[in-house]
Parts: C-alpha cells; sequence; structure tokens
C-alpha cells in the first residue's frame, strides 16, 4: 500500500519511528516531512498529506502532532478526506471498517511508539466493510458537496 507520512515538530519523534515500523514491511511509504523537529504549522503537512490521499497519489495517510487532534481537524478540512485521531488500535480497526477513514492521525506526545506501530498495522490491514456502511460515508460525502446545507 502506498502510504504518505508527515508531522509537525512535537510529532517529528513518533513520525520517524513510525516510518522506520513501515519501512520495514511491503509498504510503500513516502515521508511529507518534515525532516526534523525544528519548529513548524501542522495545517502545512496536513495539507501536503491530505492532498496525496485525495488526489490518489497515495492510498492513506499518517500524521502526527502533539495530540493528533490539529492534523485531524486541518486534513479533514481537505474534500475526500476522512482522517480520525486514534489513540487505541480497536479504533484504528472500527474507522476503517466502518468509517472508511483514509488519513490516521496521532499523538506524538501521548502515544508510545509500540502502541503506535499496532494502531496504524490495524489501520492498513482493516479493509472497510461496505454495505450498509457504503451509504452513510456518501453522505458524508454529500455533505462535504453542500447537499442539505441550505
Ligand atoms: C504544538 O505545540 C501542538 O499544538 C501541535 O503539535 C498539535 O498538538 C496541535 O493540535
Amino acid at each position: 500500500m502506498r502510504i504518505r507520512i508527515g508531522s509537525d515538530h512535537a510529532g517529528f519523534a513518533l513520525k520517524e519511528a513510525v516510518k522506520l515500523h513501515l519501512l520495514a514491511t511491503e509498504h510503500d511509504v513516502v515521508d511529507a516531512g518534515p525532516a526534523s523537529d525544528d519548529s513548524v504549522d501542522y495545517p502545512q503537512y496536513a495539507l501536503k498529506v491530505a492532498r496525496a490521499v485525495a488526489a490518489g497519489e497515495a492510498d492513506l495517510g499518517v500524521l502526527v502532532c502533539g495530540t493528533g487532534l490539529g492534523m485531524e481537524i486541518a486534513a479533514n478540512k481537505v474534500p475526500g478526506v476522512r482522517a480520525v485521531q486514534v489513540s487505541d488500535p480497536e479504533f484504528a480497526r472500527m474507522a476503517r471498517a466502518h468509517n472508511d477513514a483514509n488519513v490516521l492521525t496521532l499523538a506524538g506526545r501521548y502515544t508510545d511508539e509500540p502502541t503506535a506501530a499496532r494502531i496504524v498495522d490495524t489501520f492498513i490491514a482493516t479493509p472497510f466493510d461496505g454495505g450498509r456502511h457504503e451509504l452513510r460515508v456518501a453522505q458524508i460525502r454529500d455533505i462535504e458537496n453542500g447537499v442539505g446545507l441550505d
């Protein structure tokens, strides 16, 4: 799978750890930066990763900031992106199975490396269930397109 990964300074260390973990798998990992833990603004990196996923240049995105929350909010502003902040592998599974989430955001200051690896592995390995969830995800797309917002 093609994975695009990015962070801010607060997520840099965990981003590097997750990247190393993924590079040891069969997945194709592209790092959108940053290249150091110098202070940066998380929306810039959320945009890079979210755009790559929305454009189909990556299958899934992983974003790490201090809490994962700013990245989640920013990534969700890009149409076609369903970003979820996850701190537990079971929620990673549910976010893929029920919500067809395509961007995972992690809390660099609160999630340890082994837990992050389990979350990322679960997120990548879990397919969307489709079925009854298909219509609900389509309704999210409708909201994005302004349907029902009049
Ligand atoms: C940076 O201090 C911090 O605000 C950022 O990493 C993130 O947690 C924002 O949501």
